[in-house]
């Protein structure tokens, strides 16, 4: 019961003031009610047959319920390198950072701290669905998804899969058949403990094609398409990337030539970056049905480049949006929500108005868009009946008579004089709002995060 703010769109935002939101025992939306206000707890219970019983979770000062956020791009072992990457760029980076810290979750304890963490970091931050990158690593990956399954967040849980001698010879598959065989058994692994796949889902994860010899490339294109499993991997991030992956594929005649040589380029593909692909490869992405994640922090961060999200949206592309922790700074999709608003700005200043992207759109890629990149745009990324109960329920925090704070929320991040009105504290928010005014977070109607600001639910009214 309360405001909720949604993206019905690409451009619009709806923002009910005075909302009642039906979730059954399954997590399923069975009603959504608008203009509520007048109306008793009892009266909407009464006009909604057999809710006489039903819990009441209210919104409490300023605030609203928004959908979960969906990060379409990340490592789960990268966490500890988190905002360290010096002045490296993408293939030093690798080098530096990224494989000796992912080297290490060889150690299962080690894991496990790390894994756990993260998973409570991201839900921390309102992310209801995650797409992870793990490690070569068939155990420390079957925990990863083994912790999202239990803290009930969804979840895609990759095993990398990287053979080439780009990577060190102390992290990386011994050969094609070893990769094939390490990452069909997490494949299996995650997908006896979901059958269903309700909360987490395996998905084929060669790294990158540098990462890959042609015939592991084609190893995983067969694997993803016998076990009907997604595919994550990263594209057209860095020039030098481009250049490398041009002298090893000199048979192709692009990046993504390469993918879709090998059998990689499928719709429930997701392609991380792709920030300098030509019209062309752009075209065969479209045309293969293949999803783009774009990671804002993390293309500014180890100076990857802007990426064209205007020209893909134009395009017809499926964007979300990717944190990409840790070439991205931050574990948090709105905080990558104003880094994809920063970026087009960048974009604009080089280019035209038209790259500009507005508040809303950026929402809407963090939530729709990014739930359409996973597969899951007919469940989650907003309220709407027949969708599932991935929501966040944020707080502004109270002002008093004077229009100040009231002191309630000293320590959040946003201030809220109670002159706003709701278009503006939804700008605050997104401006300058962090896991503070993320009070409490729910999966598929199940409770998965909560801070002390929460006030529960009430029982039958
Ligand atoms: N390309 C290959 N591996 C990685 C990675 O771990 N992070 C990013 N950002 N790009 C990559
Ligand atoms: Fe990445």
């Amino acid at each position: 019961l309360g405001p909720f703010v949604h993206s019905t769109s690409l451009t619009e935002l709806e923002i009910s003031e005075q909302g009642a939101i039906g979730v059954d025992e399954k997590g399923v939306i069975a009603f959504v009610e608008r203009d509520v206000a007048h109306d008793g707890v009892d009266e909407i219970k009464r006009r909604n047959q057999g809710w006489e019983n039903a819990e009441v979770v209210s919104v409490e000062g300023n605030g609203f319920f928004f959908p979960g956020f969906i990060d379409t791009h990340t490592h789960a072992p990268q966490h500890p390198n988190t905002g360290l990457f010096g002045k490296t760029t993408l293939l030093d980076w690798l080098q530096t950072y990224t494989f000796p810290m992912e080297a290490s979750f060889a150690s299962l304890q080690k894991a496990s701290t790390i894994y756990r963490n993260f998973v409570s970091r991201t839900l921390s931050h309102g992310t209801t669905t995650c797409a992870y990158y793990a490690t070569i690593h068939v155990p420390a990956t079957n925990l990863l998804a083994d912790i999202c399954l239990a803290r009930g967040q969804r979840a895609l849980v990759g095993r990398v899969c990287m053979n080439s001698d780009l990577s060190p010879e102390y992290y990386r598959d011994e050969s094609t058949e070893t990769g094939l065989r390490d990452s069909l058994e997490s494949i299996n692994y995650i997908r006896s403990i979901d059958p269903a796949g309700e909360i987490v889902k395996p998905i084929v994860t060669p790294r990158f094609a540098p990462s890959c010899t042609p015939d592991c490339l084609s190893a995983m294109g067969r694997l993803a398409k016998e076990t009907d499993t997604h595919i994550q991997t990263h594209i057209s991030e860095n020039v030098n990337e481009i250049a490398f992956v041009a002298e090893m594929f000199p048979a192709q005649d692009s990046y993504t030539h390469v993918y879709d040589t090998h059998g990689l380029l499928t719709p429930k593909t997701i392609l991380a970056h792709a920030v300098h692909l030509s019209p062309e490869e752009r075209a065969t992405i479209k045309q293969r049905g293949s999803k783009i994640s774009h990671c804002p922090a993390s293309n500014t961060a180890i100076t990857s480049g802007c990426a064209p999200v205007r020209t893909l949206l134009d395009e017809g592309h499926t964007v979300g949006l990717g944190t990409d922790v840790s070439g991205g700074f931050h574990p948090s999709i709105l905080e990558n929500v104003r880094q994809c608003i920063w970026v087009s700005r960048h974009l604009a200043l080089q280019t035209s108005d038209a790259a500009k992207l507005s508040t809303e759109e950026a929402l809407y890629l963090a939530t729709r868009g990014g739930a359409a990149v996973v597969g899951l745009e007919d469940k989650v990324g907003a309220f709407e009946v027949g969708m599932e109960w991935d929501a966040q329920m944020i707080s502004l925090g109270t002002a008093n008579e004077e229009g100040c704070p009231d002191g309630a929320f000293e320590d959040g991040p946003v201030d809220v004089f109670g002159w706003e009105n709701w278009t503006e504290k939804v700008e605050k928010w997104v401006y300058s709002g962090d896991d503070r005014n993320t009070v409490a977070v729910w999966v598929r109607g199940r409770l998965v995060h909560r801070t002390g600001k929460f006030m529960g639910a009430r029982g039958a009214a």
